[in-house]
């Protein structure tokens, strides 16, 4: 450990915390935290010294948004948390020292007896799930899903050292991890945060991420270790059809073997406490099911810790709220997550206590429970967070050495699906091309839960230290003198001829709920993956795919295009774990080979109408399906490709009634002298074109432009943008820019139409003889489609001015809508061709 670094800030503690550290000290020693009968005498003593208002404080858990230390003395919290997307001061760029001072705000509230408290110290929980993933800085392993992947126990372990290590430097006491969750049906979307459909392989790591955190029973109130948390129970996973917080149906058997066995691993590992599931089990939720909370967790299957409710997962049961629900505290959960409106749970929850609906045993079983984990984890005496051993050691948090660890993670998660031809390793002096939207990306390897709680939003600022998939790349190929370049959306440098090209594409970052999909066909949203992966295979370019993902998804038409494909799921902050396994050494042997094997088979077709409730997938690799570099075996057969129904586009309304934002429409006689349009009447500076405000259907609905025929230079009428657009989609769509007129005057001379797209672009159609076919004073729909424009050659990736309209001559007519749509009747279509 580093001691230089260590924040010199906290040296400072105030007159009244040293009294009651030292009162701790003395009555404290190591051992006591762990001698079960020290500890249970300990327990009685406190419980029989603490008030009603005591007792019920410790059982409730506010989020750090709506509690301050203030509240934490007044109201005598047990515990705090930061949910997924909170951070000390609301800030996402909190620092180490923003994170402690919080915990030890926090702390010293609880131990401030003034207002009536036990004194009792305050335990503080984090989503720490992929390493301490909402601290900025911090090492980001891969998710779940990668490390059963990896197969590997030991792994796992370590990354649960590590990672309590770098919460321990926060000054935090409790993780709400592992997700020991069993996915079976993978349009869940918190697959990424179980480890595999095997529940052995779950159980081990169940296991072994619990001592990584903790550490055995007797370690836990050492330096660096964190209470761990196994959630949630029961069954998450099994829901029908994938719905978070469904319903999970199986008889008690089935449940607990699929679902129970990571339990038991988890308690035989003494996993201090439990996070009761969101869903429900055959129609009833769980948080208000005795049978499972108190009669299976913690009288059959031995469970001593505490239960802690999920995110007001109370509220769901029947007959509850958010602020009031005595059934789930009789059915056995201790600790309510009551992230924002626990003042009315605790009021609520004392006048039930009173009023003799909750009987003061329950009340008494449960704050033995959270005492019991507090006074072995050493709660009691290991001091202000900031003053413990590893709080502030800055240099730990994205450690080198954590970061090793999880570019190793990374390394062996990787699946080889497909390596036709042996394209991998990427060997010589190459010129690879880095493509795809993941690429260069460390918010999208990282998924969910990540600095947020959907992951979404994150920009490359917020991860000082990590390396993207293209920087690893760039290093390990620049190592073996060769080169790498980014493309840009679907294209590259000119002059840059590509040898091969590796395209990083997938899922983008979801958690809870916004995860869950009605099927697991893949489809890109980012259109530009598309078009460089047509645009590499035209040119003969061969083509790696790395895949990120939480979870395995139809991608036939991908892995048919591509020479090689990698399965890279969420890989998180250490991108060059992936350059390590894909870029071979001087030799050109390989640097490290393939060893991840899926940790769920992997669909191939899916035929949803069959059985909706089922998983509904014919498999194409099974669960153990990877190859390694020593596998000659071809992938031989085109796969079967399922069509993508194309991104569902919004018309696109320019002009209708009022010019709609970010357009403005103007007049120029030249660019010199651009005069935007405003009020009943406009006019160019020559006064050769105006354009009015008239009545179409309703008042001032419409514009009148008219050419009067007396300039030589001719003068446009036209919309410009006041960002430049990609209409590509559009244009893929084959959609049409359409306008709804009325020719007032015939055109005497010629009239351009046109799209601007900046400098060097032009796309100049000649309109003359298609407004001279129209009669007179009638109101017209006509569309010119944007293929017209895209053949006369404008780069419909950036488009400035949608619609301009120039003549010399005398015209008139009057506009009353101009939009992009996609599904005008053909006969409405101008031709170009
Ligand atoms: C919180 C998450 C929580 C979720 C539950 C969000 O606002 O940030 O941590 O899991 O709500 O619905
Ligand atoms: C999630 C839990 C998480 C909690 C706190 C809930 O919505 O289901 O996994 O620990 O929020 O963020």
């Amino acid at each position: 450990m580093i001691k230089s670094t260590r924040y010199s800030g906290f040296k400072k503690i105030s007159g009244r915390v040293i009294v009651a550290l030292i009162l701790f000290f003395s009555i404290n020693s190591v051992h006591a935290n762990y001698n079960p009968e020290m500890v249970e005498q300990r327990l009685e003593k406190l419980i029989s010294s603490m008030t009603l208002e005591q007792k019920v404080g410790q059982m409730v858990q506010g989020n750090i948004t709506h509690v301050t230390p203030d509240d934490v003395s007044r109201y005598f919290l047990g515990s705090v948390l930061n949910g997924g997307g909170s951070w000390p001061n609301g800030r996402k760029e909190s620092s180490i020292y923003d994170w402690l001072t919080a915990a030890d705000n926090y702390f010293q509230a609880s131990l401030d007896t003034r207002y009536g408290s036990a004194g009792i110290p305050i335990i503080w929980g984090t989503d720490a799930v992929h390493g301490h993933n909402n601290v900025k800085g911090a090492t980001l392993f891969p998710h779940n899903v990668a490390l059963g992947a990896a197969r590997n126990v030991e792994l796992v372990r370590e990354i649960g050292e590590a990672t309590a290590r770098e919460v321990s430097v926060t000054g935090l006491d409790w993780v709400f991890a592992p997700t020991i969750a069993v996915s079976i049906d993978r349009r869940w979307g918190r697959a990424y945060e179980s480890y595999s459909d095997d529940p052995e392989l779950v159980g081990s790591y169940a296991s072994a991420m619990v001592l990584g955190l903790q550490g055995s029973l007797g370690q836990l109130s050492e330096p660096g270790r964190v209470i761990a948390t196994a959630k949630h129970f029961i069954g998450d996973g099994g829901t029908i059809r994938g719905v978070d917080q469904g319903d999970t149906r199986l008889g008690l058997d089935a449940l607990l073997k699929i679902h129970g066995l990571g339990y038991k691993k988890a308690i035989e590992a003494n996993a201090q406490t439990i996070m009761a599931s969101f869903n429900s089990w055959n129609g009833k939720k769980i948080h208000g099911s005795k049978q499972l909370l108190t009669d299976v967790l913690k009288t059959d299957m031995d469970f001593d810790g505490f239960v802690v409710g999920d995110w007001d997962g109370h509220g769901q049961v029947d007959g509850c709220k958010n602020t009031s629900c005595p059934q789930a505290i009789l059915a056995g959960i201790d600790m309510f997550m009551v992230p924002k409106q626990w003042k009315k749970f605790i009021a609520n929850t004392l006048r039930q206590v009173r009023g003799g609906e909750i009987p003061i045993s329950r009340i008494d079983d449960a704050v033995r429970r959270i005492l019991r984990v507090k006074i072995r984890a050493g709660l009691f005496s290991k001091g202000l967070p900031s003053q413990r051993v590893l709080a502030g050691d800055l240099a730990l948090v994205g450690s080198q050495e954590h970061r090793a660890l999880a570019r190793r993670a990374v390394r062996e998660s990787l699946v080889l699906l497909k390596n036709n031809a042996g394209i991998l390793p990427l060997r010589g002096k190459l010129r690879i091309l880095v493509g795809g939207d993941g690429a260069h990306s460390v918010a999208k390897q990282s998924g969910g839960w990540t600095l947020s709680w959907q992951g979404n939003k994150n920009i490359p600022t917020d991860f000082p230290g990590a390396t993207s998939i293209f920087e690893g790349l760039k290093k390990a190929v620049e190592d073996i003198d060769g080169s790498a370049e980014l493309a840009t959306n679907d294209s590259w440098r000119d002059g840059f001829n590509p040898d091969v090209a590796v395209l990083v594409f997938g899922e983008d970052p979801y958690a809870e709920g916004v995860g869950d999909r009605e099927d697991l066909l893949f489809c890109d949203s980012h259109t530009d993956n598309l078009r460089l992966l047509s645009r590499l295979r035209e040119r003969g370019v061969p083509v790696v795919s790395v895949m990120l993902t939480g979870r395995p998804l139809v991608v036939n038409a991908q892995i048919n295009q591509s020479d090689a494909f990698v399965v890279a799921w969420l890989p998180g902050s250490e991108g060059d774990g992936i350059a390590d396994v894909l870029v071979a050494d001087k030799s050109g042997r390989p640097r490290f080979d393939f060893t991840g094997t899926l940790p769920f088979s992997w669909p191939d077709a899916e035929t949803p109408e069959r059985d909706t409730d089922l998983p509904a997938e014919l498999m194409i690799f099974k669960r153990g399906y990877g190859k390694s570099y020593s596998d000659k075996e071809y992938l031989k057969a085109d796969l079967t490709e399922l069509a993508c129904a194309p991104k569902e586009l919004k018309p696109l309304v320019i002009f209708s009634g009022t010019t709609r934002k970010p357009f403005t429409a103007y007049v120029a006689d030249s660019l010199d002298d651009i005069v935007s349009v405003s009020g009943a009447s406009t006019a160019s500076l020559s006064q050769s074109l105006s354009v009015m405000t008239l009545d179409g259907d309703v008042q001032e609905d419409s514009r009148l432009v008219t050419w009067n025929g007396e300039s030589d230079i001719g003068s446009e009428f036209f919309w410009r943008s006041s960002s430049v657009l990609d209409w590509r989609d559009f244009l893929d769509q084959d959609a049409a820019l359409s306008m709804t007129f009325k020719v007032i005057k015939h055109p005497e001379g010629a009239v351009t139409q046109e799209i601007d797209c900046g400098v060097s672009c032009n796309s100049e159609l000649e309109m003359a003889p298609f407004f001279k076919t129209v009669p007179e004073d009638q109101w017209v729909r006509a569309a010119t489609p944007l293929r017209c424009f895209a053949k006369a050659g404008a780069d419909l990736s950036q488009v400035r001015s949608p619609f301009i309209l120039r003549t010399k001559k005398a015209f008139s007519l009057v506009i009353k809508d101009l939009r992009v749509v996609t599904d005008l009747p053909k006969s409405a279509l101008i031709r170009c061709d």
